[in-house]
């Protein structure tokens, strides 16, 4: 994974205007239209629009491809892979959105392992049942000794973290989530612990969390340990 990552950031608190949401139309495919065609509800169709088209344009910015050009295919996870034009492998992305943020990361190299998570800070949830139910013993146990004000901001943390780290894996949440658990001690240094039947190794990988702005957070997990990227935050894709 040589080179920095690069990881777009798009706030989606705003609707869609009509000019852009037709701008973000005309990159899709086929199977794309077919699926906005069966959304009726709005903030549901900005949000499919959106997320589309930034992929499609987020991949065109590293590598030489028009954004009507990339083909998706999923494997039986439903992760997508991008291909291009010329049907050889594209840039590795993941995306993830959520109300008011939608986040792609992408690197050029089409083995590159990555995965990115994004909350919306003000849902609801985050309760210890929740955390009991998804997260791994060490943290729930974690989550339990800190003070009642911290908790929510940490489970924050795992529950994107977590997701991050699966959607890296691409094999979503049949790999067990509580067979790993983060370790948090100090607030900039993010690890992991892998339950020995996850065939994992913690020193190959990178992880982040962090707040873009008040209200949201991201997460990311990057297969190499000394993997890097860059933050950019862009307006609508495809907008005025
Ligand atoms: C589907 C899943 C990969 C992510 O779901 P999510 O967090 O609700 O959604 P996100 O917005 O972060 O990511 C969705 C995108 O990830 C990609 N994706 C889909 N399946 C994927 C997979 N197996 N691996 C990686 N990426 C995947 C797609 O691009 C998808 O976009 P789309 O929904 O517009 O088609 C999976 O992790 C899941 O089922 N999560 C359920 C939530 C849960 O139980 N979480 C427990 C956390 S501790």
């Amino acid at each position: 994974m040589r080179g920095a990552a690069r990881l777009v950031l798009v706030g989606a608190e705003a609707a869609l205007d009509d000019a852009t949401s037709a701008a973000c139309e005309a990159v899709l495919d086929a199977r794309e239209r077919e699926r906005l065609a069966m959304i009726s509800h709005p903030e549901v169709r900005a949000e499919f629009l959106r997320a589309r088209a930034l992929v499609r344009a987020a991949l065109s910015t590293v590598r030489r491809e028009r954004p009507t050009g990339w083909r998706f295919e999923q494997n039986a996870h439903g992760r997508p892979r991008a291909f291009d034009s010329a049907g050889a492998p594209g840039p590795a992305f993941n995306l993830s959105h959520t109300r008011g943020l939608l986040a792609v990361l992408v690197h050029d190299d089409p083995e590159a392992v990555l995965g990115v998570d994004v909350e919306a800070l003000g849902r609801r949830g985050g309760g210890p049942e929740v955390a009991e139910r998804f997260f791994s013993v060490d943290e729930v146990r974690a989550l339990r000794g800190l003070a009642p004000a911290a908790q929510r901001d940490r489970f924050f943390d795992y529950w994107t973290l977590k997701e991050a780290y699966i959607k890296a894996r691409g094999v979503g949440v049949s790999l067990g989530l509580g067979r790993f658990s983060f370790v948090i001690d100090d607030p900039a240094a993010v690890t992991v612990r892998f339950d020995a039947s996850l065939d994992d190794d913690p020193g190959r990988w990178r992880f982040a969390r962090f707040d873009p702005w008040p209200g949201h957070r991201v997460a990311l997990a990057l297969g190499h340990p000394e993997a890097t990227w860059q933050t950019e935050r862009w307006p609508d894709p495809f907008g005025p």
